[in-house]
């Protein structure tokens, strides 16, 4: 078996390792594709659908952070089906969760033009209350966009402690601890992996939390994103 296969993406060649997926493949080739879900430290899970490309000859929109790269592929991250499509994403997201404190995800809604309020308010988990159960870090789960990162790095990623889950479905889905509900009575050390790991604000340490409510938290510079330059900082 080959130990490298070639493609091309955004009709550009490029040879990667062989089992690289189509986002590292992106990325040889000068190629930022945005990732939600995906982290260095967990398995995939293909949650988000935010980093979607195309392939010629397939019907559906392929997760570029799971599938995999394959000999003579036309891989296309940047047409108008894949930009619609991660708009979508965004705009949904947008309306299940608070993103004030999501520089990432709202530098890609401003690239792709979301609009926030395309599908209304959902707001059962945006009146969520934080949740202050410990000294260490408050879960304020109106910002969780359920991309499962904290999950993944409390279990095989990284810290295979199991303390934190998704519970339930669909719109009910959230993050759950089982037992009482309390971090201090599950299995959690509070390593702060799941902290490190959440791209919106919903795990946040305490010292943080509290400064940001009380309008002391330093301003932060908003991030811009495209495909060629990836996340740069804006001047504060
Ligand atoms: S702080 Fe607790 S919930 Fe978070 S990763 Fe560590 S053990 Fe898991
Ligand atoms: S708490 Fe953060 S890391 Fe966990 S699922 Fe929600 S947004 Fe993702
Ligand atoms: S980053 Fe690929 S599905 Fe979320």
């Amino acid at each position: 078996m080959s130990e490298t296969v070639t493609l091309t993406v955004d009709g550009r060649p490029v040879t990667v390792p062989a089992g690289s997926t189509l986002r590292e493949a992106a990325q040889a080739a000068g190629v930022h594709v945005p990732v939600l879900c995906w982290h260095p430290q967990v398995r995939t899970g293909s949650n988000c659908r935010v980093c979607v490309v195309e392939v010629a000859g397939n019907r559906t929109l392929v997760p570029s952070c799971s599938r995999q790269a394959e000999p003579g592929m036309e891989v296309r991250t940047d047409s108008e089906r894949v930009r619609r499509a991660r708009r979508v994403v965004l705009e949904l997201l947008l309306s299940e969760a608070d993103a004030s404190q999501a520089p990432e995800l709202l530098a890609y809604a401003a690239h792709y033009g979301a609009d926030p309020g395309r599908f209304g308010e959902i707001t059962a988990r945006k009146r969520r209350e934080p949740i202050r159960d410990n000294p260490f870090f408050v879960r304020d789960y109106a910002r969780c966009i359920l991309c499962r990162r904290c999950t993944e790095v409390c279990g095989v990623g990284v810290q295979h402690t199991f303390a934190i889950e998704i519970a339930g479905r669909g719109n009910r889905a959230a993050i759950a601890t089982g037992g009482t509900g309390l971090l201090p009575d599950s299995p959690c050390v509070f390593c702060g992996n799941c902290v490190g790991a959440c791209p919106t604000g919903a795990l946040v340490p305490v010292a943080e939390f509290e400064a940001r409510r009380d309008g002391i938290w330093p301003r932060e510079p908003a991030l811009r994103w495209s495909p060629a330059t990836g996340f740069v900082a804006e001047e504060v």
